[in-house]
């Protein structure tokens, strides 16, 4: 049984005692929704892994109210300090050498010397973390290489049943999840995954950024470079410029291609922050309308390469990447 909590006081005092008890409570962020539990409680960790049916090499993002308490858990540079103050609250994850005192489970951390941080925005989310008082860890409240969630519907049509409770706050605002920099390395920061921070705000503050060697399927960087991450059941084409009745249309900007079986525009008015708002829930709801209509896949219109336009590519190619065999 899946509890569901209004974002009230007596909703936020029962998620935080659920997980306090090494229990599961999916919360909404500005990012995504994220599947939380106790990082602090290795067998709490076990729980996220196996609710999301996600491999166990994955590393988690340990949730905070504040960047003190992240930064008692890593050592943090003076770049990670500013980076803190410029961007946190917000869509932005920090990874950083786990502190010798760090109470993160290994299992959490998977095991490595780093620990990614990060301190989302939203008033319920921030007042639950300070009810637990302990890291969170959370990985996106979707099963393993599905959409992530962006609503609280869309974490039970993943995961009714199979956690404890979800915390209702509502759309997620930014709509794609954090971005993740690499601050362990010597020399420029590395950005492991592009998100709701765009590349462009951290340059002024880091200057210029440095890119992982190399994406594959056996050895990536950040697991969330895998390919075919973000999976719809149908087939995904990139870069239409035109599309078929058996279609679905996931258009971007003032003039969507006619003569699609269902259409869904990330933005009319072309504004890239809108598109990263409404781009789950535009494959989600493509997907449906595919199988009510027969649809043979998804054709996505150009979105430009800047700003956000950079991490709503980099979702949209692993979505139309080639599924691993199951
Ligand atoms: O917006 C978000 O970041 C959402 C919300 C819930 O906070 N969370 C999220 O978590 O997207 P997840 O687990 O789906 O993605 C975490 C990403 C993965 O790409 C993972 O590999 C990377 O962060 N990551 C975590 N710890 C890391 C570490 N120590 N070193 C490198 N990458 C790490
Ligand atoms: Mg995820």
């Amino acid at each position: 049984m899946t509890l569901r909590l209004a974002a009230t006081p007596s909703g936020l005092e029962t998620a935080a005692r659920i997980l306090r008890d090494g229990g599961l409570v999916a919360f909404g962020t500005e990012t995504v929704y994220g599947l939380g539990g106790d990082a602090t409680q290795p067998a709490a960790v076990a729980r996220i892994f196996e609710a999301k049916n996600r491999p166990r090499f994955n590393p988690l993002i340990s949730h905070f109210a504040t960047a003190e308490a992240a930064f008692e858990q890593v050592v943090a540079t003076p770049l990670a300090r500013r980076l803190a103050h410029a961007f946190w609250p917000g869509p932005l994850t920090l990874v950083l050498p786990r502190a010798s005192t760090s109470t993160v489970s290994d299992l959490a951390a998977d095991g490595l010397e780093s620990l990614a941080v990060r301190v989302p925005k939203g008033e319920s989310i921030q007042a639950l973390l300070r009810a637990v008082g302990r890291p969170v860890a959370a990985p996106s409240a979707n099963r393993s290489g599905r959409i992530s969630p962006s609503d609280a519907s869309h974490v039970l049509e993943e995961l009714e049943g199979r956690i404890d409770a979800v915390l209702d706050s509502g759309p997620c605002q930014v709509g794609l999840e954090s971005t993740v920099l690499d601050l362990t390395a010597e020399g420029s920061p590395i950005l492991l995954r592009p998100g709701g921070i765009p590349a462009e705000a951290l340059e002024e503050i880091c200057g210029p950024l440095a890119y992982p060697e190399s994406e594959t399927e056996t050895a990536p960087a950040s697991p969330g470079r895998m390919l075919s991450h973000y999976a719809p059941a149908l087939p995904v084409r990139l870069n239409a410029l035109s599309v078929s009745p058996t279609e679905g249309l996931l258009a971007f900007g003032p003039t969507p291609l006619a003569g699609a079986g269902a259409g869904w525009n990330l933005s009319q008015a072309g504004n890239l922050e809108e598109a990263a708002a409404r781009l789950f829930s535009g494959l989600r709801y493509l997907d449906k309308q595919g199988a009510v209509l027969g649809l043979t896949g998804i054709a996505v219109q150009p979105v430009p390469a800047h700003g956000l336009g950079l991490a709503i590519q980099d979702r949209l190619r692993r979505a139309a990447a080639p599924r691993p065999a199951l």
